[in-house]
């Protein structure tokens, strides 16, 4: 799958992510596998709780334990594989090497500490840089994201910013130590669209600027048909459609691609209403052992529902896991059959 002219800085392998309850086990992140190229953006994409919040805190060693668990699988990063470093390593690569702006601002904003100072903590951390030299960059950290009057806003709390504002904050906080990966979960969906383009566009420049990889979580198709080289479709814990952006939107293969894609609104027809997919996600204590879009696809045969299907890869990188295209179904003849589990 991996393309070797392209630098991998981070791949993923059969990660699973279990959460231990008295209810049962939830299967959040149930075997899932990705490759980020160096300078390149990947998209996660899915619906509510499909397991993109749980992979990303996954790869930064923050899932809440107990209950949750990393039970399979590896985390390649620079010869390394996270899942297995000692917590000492994992806290030098976190917020230096790789960083993280999460779904939510205020939470990881300490609420009564100045933005500037926050920001200048995390570069004297990482950097061994004086207290000056640190806070001058953070006032250039905060200049950098857009922020008006850097100097006299990195003076204040963050309760005395909107929340375009601390969303900013959160990315000069991300970027200060220029990291190899930049992991945004939903950076965007909080703040208007305005904003929201005029952050994504602040991403993208940094990116080019810095040459790093970004991971880019959202539930928006718009989002990631601006922002994103490649796609990984996300549900329920598995990843069932993964390649290169532009063969994901004009020739999606799984029906719960296609689904999100038919769900979008178009521009050129008139639409009384939205299409949505009918039904609900599985409940992750309840995963059955096929394929878990079977209870919503209408391409469903009784094979769906009894196995989990294999991953099948087409010459362009373009993978699917679905039934539709195995030899029940009639194989299409570029796709081929790569792995069993
Ligand atoms: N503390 C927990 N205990 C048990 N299960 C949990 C816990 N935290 C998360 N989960 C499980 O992990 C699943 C995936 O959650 P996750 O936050 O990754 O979803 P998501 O795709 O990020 O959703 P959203 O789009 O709403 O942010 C949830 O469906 C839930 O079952
Ligand atoms: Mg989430």
């Amino acid at each position: 799958m991996a393309d070797y002219h392209k630098e991998i800085v981070l791949e993923v392998k059969g990660l699973k992510t279990h959460f231990f309850t008295k209810k049962g086990v939830s299967k959040a992140v149930d075997g899932i596998d990705f490759v980020l190229y160096k300078g390149e953006t990947l998209g996660i994409v899915g619906e509510s709780g499909c397991g993109k919040s749980m992979t990303s805190l996954s790869i930064l060693r923050l899932i809440p334990s107990p209950p949750g668990k990393i039970v399979e699988g590896s985390i390649l990063f620079k010869e390394k594989d996270l899942v297995s470093v000692s917590n000492e390593e994992m806290r030098k690569i976190r917020g230096n090497e790789i960083s993280m702006i999460f779904q939510e601002p205020m939470t990881s904003l300490n609420p009564v500490i100045p933005v500037g100072e926050q920001i200048a903590e995390a570069i004297r951390l990482h950097q061994k840089a004086g207290k000056k030299e640190a806070w001058n960059k953070a006032v250039d950290m905060l200049k950098l994201v857009g922020i008006p009057s850097a100097e006299k806003r990195a003076k204040q709390e963050p309760f005395q910013l909107s929340g375009g504002m601390r969303q900013r904050v959160m990315i000069a906080m991300a970027l200060a130590c220029t990291p190899e990966v930049l992991i945004a979960d939903e950076p965007t969906t909080a703040l208007d669209v305005t904003i929201q383009a005029q952050i994504l566009a602040l991403i993208k420049d940094l990116q080019k600027q810095l040459g790093m990889g970004v991971v880019m979580i959202t539930h928006d198709l718009g989002v990631v048909a601006e922002t994103c080289d490649q796609v990984a479709v996300m549900y329920a814990g598995h990843i069932v459609e993964y390649g290169p952006t532009e063969k994901i939107f004009q020739l999606p293969k799984h029906p719960y691609t296609q689904g999100l894609l038919d769900s979008l609104p178009k521009i050129n027809e008139d639409q009384e209403e939205l299409r949505t997919i009918p039904g609900n996600v599985p409940s992750p204590f309840e995963m059955l052992k096929g394929c878990r879009f079977a209870s919503r696809c209408s391409h469903a045969k009784p094979i769906c529902s009894e196995k989990h299907p294999e991953l099948l890869v087409s010459e362009e990188g373009h993978s699917v896991r679905c039934w539709k295209y195995t030899d029940s179904w009639g194989k299409t003849p570029n796709w081929t059959e790569v792995s069993q589990s």
